[in-house]
């Protein structure tokens, strides 16, 4: 499943980020793949180790929190903390698929099912830059607004195209989700969905509990904690 989350961060949040991202010193974006990305990744980006990756990231962390519609298509477990990158003057990164196992600072390790690309450029500011997806319905085109984020599988395979104008500035990381299966995920996405538009048209009120039943009970037997 491919969802488009809105508005994440506010425009004020999305300016704050860059102001302070427009006046950090980048590195070479090939420092956290292995060597088969490396051949195919040309960006810039944050160090892992950098103060300014940590602080922002907690930002955007807190803004997560804050958003039903990302728990709800993610169903979080353990979320990586948020990278950033950018790519300026023909940066690209080819098709691949990010790795399986993510190894947050501390050492401690996780599974990627969820991959979440946050905007923090709008798409005026760059030409080319677009997020290509693969998945099973073919190729899709992501482009969004600053502040937006794109919540797609890590089992894709994906790329960013070359960077012809201006600057693309984006966060990045991983969810590990309590339901690891893509299609339980979408199954209980969809259901609690349909829910809150039954409850949003005072739709009769049994009904309503018993369907909010089987999404706990559907959930309780998939969530994996
Ligand atoms: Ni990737």
């Amino acid at each position: 499943m491919l969802l488009h989350v809105p508005d994440i961060l506010s425009r004020e949040q999305v300016a704050a980020i860059r102001q302070r991202l427009d006046d950090t010193a980048w590195a070479d974006g090939r420092e956290t793949v292995g060597s088969l990305g490396a051949q195919v990744k040309r960006n810039l980006q944050l160090p892992d180790q950098s103060p300014l990756k940590r602080e922002l990231g907690e930002t955007i962390l807190a803004a997560l929190a804050r958003s039903p519609l990302f728990f709800n298509a993610a169903l979080p477990l353990k979320i990586l903390p948020p990278r950033f990158n950018c790519y300026v003057a023909g940066g690209e990164y080819g098709f691949h698929v990010d790795g399986a196992v993510m190894a947050f600072v501390r050492g401690e390790q996780m599974r990627s099912d969820v991959s979440c690309t946050l905007f923090l450029s709008d798409p005026e500011e760059y030409e080319g830059g677009e997020l290509i997806i693969h998945d099973t319905y073919g190729e899709h085109e992501v482009n969004l607004a600053a502040g937006d984020a794109i919540v797609y599988p890590s089992t894709s395979l994906h790329r960013v195209t070359p960077v012809t104008r201006g600057a693309r500035v984006a966060a990045f990381f991983w969810v590990q989700s309590m339901v690891r299966d893509e299609s339980q995920r979408r199954l209980l996405f969809e259901l609690d969905a349909s829910i809150e538009r039954l409850r949003a048209s005072a739709a009769d009120e049994a009904a309503i509990l018993q369907l909010s039943g089987v999404y706990h009970n559907l959930l309780r037997r998939w969530a994996q904690t």
